[in-house]
């Protein structure tokens, strides 16, 4: 531990070793949907062409320096400057290297812009601090969790309802923003089944870091019922177990309903400022993807939502634990 007594040397060989994570959510360098790939070939290309040139050019410097060393006998060495053949060639070599970089990056710029034919087009809308998502296609409004049918095109249209954010899925494509009054593209597309990671890569206010996100990619078949479920109401009467009753009726009474909406309870149609609540116990994922979704965490949110989400437009409801039990229970019959 001598080594780390110097607290610099800690923290720098802590970052070095971070980057060293197997299997890390946000890795941008395993990518597992064509759009990521493309990035990820360029990148590589670019990496190895940079490091030939750092080869060749600190090879070259290493050399002169040691065999052209001042000895006494050294004759003044030969002056060069002004020497136009030099000037051409080291300016023409970068240009050409260049030249060869922006090939294959412009071609990717374009690649990754262009609309793919048979794309699922899903919008995604930047609020403080959550992603919400909606599918046109099929009436579907959700949040945090994005679900996609896998080796599929999906198009994402993007904007904001307040400030800046950034849409970044690592593993499926790079960012893209979300503007206010603007809408944004974005594809996405996933090789397989699996869960992926996204963040908001925009510093957008208190939150920003807790503004996270899941992306879904299931069988065709997976997402067919996915979307027959979404689309009915998750619920249709009166909750079965008594607390859960219970909870419903907190719910329509304690000011939940001023932002939140869930389909077919209370006749509220529309769209609230805060997540739609629909099928909510069917999501991993809460608060802005910043929580798993269990009882213990629903408890902690429920109780100071302030306290896991600074700045956050949820308002403490004061709820007593009777009440956010029931809650809890009301919003696990939401499937
Ligand atoms: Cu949204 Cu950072």
């Amino acid at each position: 531990m001598k080594l780390f007594k110097d607290k610099k040397i800690f923290l720098l060989s802590f970052l070095f070793l971070s980057s060293c994570i197997e299997d890390a959510p946000l890795d941008s360098l395993s990518p597992a949907g064509p759009y990521a790939r493309s990035i990820d070939e360029l990148f590589w290309l670019t990496f190895w062409i940079a490091v030939g040139v750092f080869a060749i050019v600190q090879g070259a410097l290493l050399f002169s320096v040691f065999y052209f060393k001042e000895r006494e006998s050294s004759p003044e060495p030969k002056q060069i400057h002004g020497n136009n053949f030099l000037e051409i060639l080291w300016t023409i070599i970068p240009v050409l290297i260049l030249a060869v970089i922006a090939v294959p990056t412009v071609r990717t710029i374009f690649d990754l812009a262009r609309e793919p034919e048979d794309a699922l087009k899903i919008e995604v809308i930047g609020h403080q601090w959550w992603f919400e998502y909606k599918y046109p296609d099929f009436g579907i409004t959700t949040a945090n969790v994005l679900v996609i049918p896998e080796d599929r095109p999906v198009r994402l249209e993007m904007w904001s309802n307040d400030v800046l954010h950034n849409y970044w899925v690592p593993k499926l494509n790079g960012k893209r923003y979300l503007v206010p009054g603007q809408t944004t593209y974005l594809n996405l597309q996933a090789d397989s089944p699996e869960e992926f990671w996204a963040q908001c890569g925009e510093y957008c206010g208190l939150s920003h870091s807790k503004m996270r996100g899941r992306v879904i990619s299931m069988t065709e078949e997976d997402f067919a019922s996915w979307v027959v479920n979404e689309q009915s109401y998750a619920q249709k009467e009166l909750p079965e177990s008594s607390l859960a009753a219970e909870g419903q009726v907190v719910y329509l009474n304690a000011g939940c309903t001023q932002c939140h909406v869930i389909d077919g309870v209370w006749d509220v149609q529309g769209d609230r400022i805060a997540p739609n609540l629909t099928h909510f116990a069917n999501r991993s994922v809460f608060a802005g993807a910043a929580l798993k979704n269990n009882p213990e965490n629903l408890t902690k949110w429920l109780a100071n939502p302030a306290e896991i989400k600074p700045g956050t437009f949820m308002p403490n409801l004061e709820l007593t634990e009777k009440e956010i039990n029931a809650l809890i229970a009301y919003l696990g019959t939401l499937k």
